[in-house]
């Protein structure tokens, strides 16, 4: 997710404005001599003032770093102006820096706008590791996203279930096809509406237009964030912040009426908001936090499932489109699993072990989070090296996933690679990193798992599709925070025959 694409300069306006800049920064950090001299890991020739910048241009950013990797290695120190970035490419230094070091890169780096409800200094997604963090982080587990909160949530999410196969019947019986992405998104939108405040969302509430509106901006926002120190330094704001903040403010007063009306309507029962509610201003609270809190909380929770679940849909799907083989093989498991008399539910999904390893096989590949930046908090050693404190990190989660050292033909589609034993053994070495890991690691993997199972599960089991041309075109799109096909998944349903029995929908 935030994908995390932390360092995403990928336009040319943005590299002349850079360039502009850093002259100043010449001046303000380069003439200085520095005050001590680390044992630093290799670094790739760089450019006077700008540093790296330049190689990060070749393409989207996670293939840049995957190339600059290839050529001079798995562990690099770069170099962007006064910033220094630690690149981490290959599993077993991924595994020794979440192993031995979680604790210290236990911070996702600096804020560039505090005030903005994503990613800001109210939010989760960057705060640091303290009572704040630890507070939210048990109230999400407990009351949403955990094990036993999810157990406790499955009703809800079976009738968005149902509403999902509904709709896509609509569309098939009129010949409508279909944005899949845009399926995905307004079901993730409205369990989570659900699961979260005990309601799904009105249309004009358009919660995930306001999220996507953010998730559009996400580069610049990172981009605010690497500039904000040296322009400040200079006395200068930073360059995209009303843009930025527009869409923020109007995501903020939809919260706010969100909230009101949750107020309004005592029996709505979303344990998350009453928890949230109880603990704002009280001051014998565990932690007394305040309302911006809680609209910052519930914008990045929208942010951080919505557009990541629905890439990753799109994805997997157009992988078994583009495989009949695996089409059937699903279809084989799920009609035996499952039956034709009766809908796929969550409860089916341990059961479908080919289904997981599809699911997990395309995160692999296509990880929208492909980048995972995080920051050195205390200085430590890496590889032999000493990486020093407030140092950046971006592990490559893209390149940590088709590393050929711990992954056999690891640019081909394989689930198989994901039944049985190695499966285990894999996960336990650290090299399967879609959801990232440790302390940081994303809280809604389960979730996502479920809702990706069971969508995934809802379209092989009852339609057959039609796409245009022999093959879908699994082009990247570049310049995005998050790894997405070039060219939005469409196609067209085609019902299944099945007898699906009314008392199992
Ligand atoms: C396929 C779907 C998803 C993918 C690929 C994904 C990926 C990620 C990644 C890579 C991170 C950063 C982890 C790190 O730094 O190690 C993250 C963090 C996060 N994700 Fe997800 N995510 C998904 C779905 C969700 C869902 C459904 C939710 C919530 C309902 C969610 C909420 C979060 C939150 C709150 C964080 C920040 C955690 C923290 O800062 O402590 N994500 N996600």
């Amino acid at each position: 997710m935030e994908a995390i694409a932390s360092f995403a300069f990928e336009n040319g306006l943005t590299l002349i404005l850079l360039s502009i800049f850093s002259t100043f920064f010449l001046f303000a950090f380069f003439l200085k001599k520095p005050k001590k001299v680390f044992d630093l890991p290799p670094s790739p020739p760089s450019l006077p003032i700008i540093g790296h910048l330049h190689l990060l241009f070749t393409t989207s950013l996670h293939k840049s770093f995957q190339k600059i990797s290839f050529k001079y290695g798995p562990l690099l120190h770069l170099r962007i102006f006064n910033v220094r970035i630690l690149l981490v490419s290959s599993a077993s230094l991924a595994y020794e820096i979440f192993k031995d070091h979680d604790m210290s890169i236990s911070s996702h780096g600096p804020i560039g706008i505090d005030e903005c409800i994503v990613f800001g200094s109210y939010g989760f997604l960057k705060a640091p590791y303290g009572d704040y963090w630890k507070f939210m982080k048990k109230t999400i587990t407990t009351k949403v996203l955990g094990p036993q909160a999810l157990e406790r949530s499955r009703d809800l999410r079976a009738v968005e279930i149902e509403r999902f196969y509904r709709d896509l019947l609509d569309k098939a019986m009129k010949k409508e096809s279909v944005e899949i992405g845009e399926e995905a998104l307004r079901l993730v939108s409205s369990v989570l509406g659900k699961m979260s405040l005990g309601r799904s969302f009105s249309e004009e509430e358009r919660v995930s237009e306001f999220s996507g509106e953010i998730a559009a901006l996400t580069q610049k926002i990172f981009l605010q964030q690497v500039l904000r120190k040296p322009l400040e330094k200079i006395g200068l704001s930073p360059p995209f912040k009303k843009e930025v903040m527009d869409a923020s403010y109007k995501f903020e007063e939809l919260l706010e009426k969100i909230i009101v009306k949750y107020e309004e309507e005592k029996d709505q029962g979303s344990e998350l908001m009453d928890t949230l509610l109880a603990a704002c201003g009280n001051e014998d609270a565990e932690y007394k936090i305040c309302r911006s809190h809680i609209k910052a909380l519930l914008a990045e929770l929208f942010f951080g499932a919505g557009d990541t679940s629905s890439k990753s849909t799109q994805w997997a799907m157009a992988e078994i489109l583009n495989n009949h083989k695996i089409f059937e093989r699903l279809r084989e498991e799920i009609d035996s699993v499952v039956g034709k008399t009766r809908l796929i539910q969550e409860i089916d999904l341990p059961k479908l072990p080919y289904l997981q390893a599809v699911i997990k096989e395309s995160l692999r590949l296509h990880p929208p989070g492909a980048l995972l930046p995080r920051e050195f908090e205390q200085g430590c050693k890496i590889g032999g090296f000493y990486i020093p404190k407030g140092t950046s990190l971006v592990i490559n989660a893209y390149a940590v996933m088709r590393d050929a050292d711990s992954w056999k033909d690891p640019d081909e589609f394989k689930p198989e690679r994901f039944l049985g034993e190695e499966d285990a053994r894999r996960e336990h070495v650290l090299n399967y990193l879609p959801f990232g890991a440790g302390r940081r690691g994303c809280p809604g993997s389960n979730i996502a798992y479920i809702l990706g199972g069971i969508t995934i599960g809802v379209m092989v089991q009852c339609f057959d599709w039609k796409i245009e041309g022999d093959k879908v075109n699994m082009e990247e799109a570049t310049g995005r925070a998050l790894l997405a096909l070039a060219h939005p998944l469409n196609c067209t349903p085609l019902p299944r025959t099945l007898n699906l029995l009314p008392s199992s929908l």
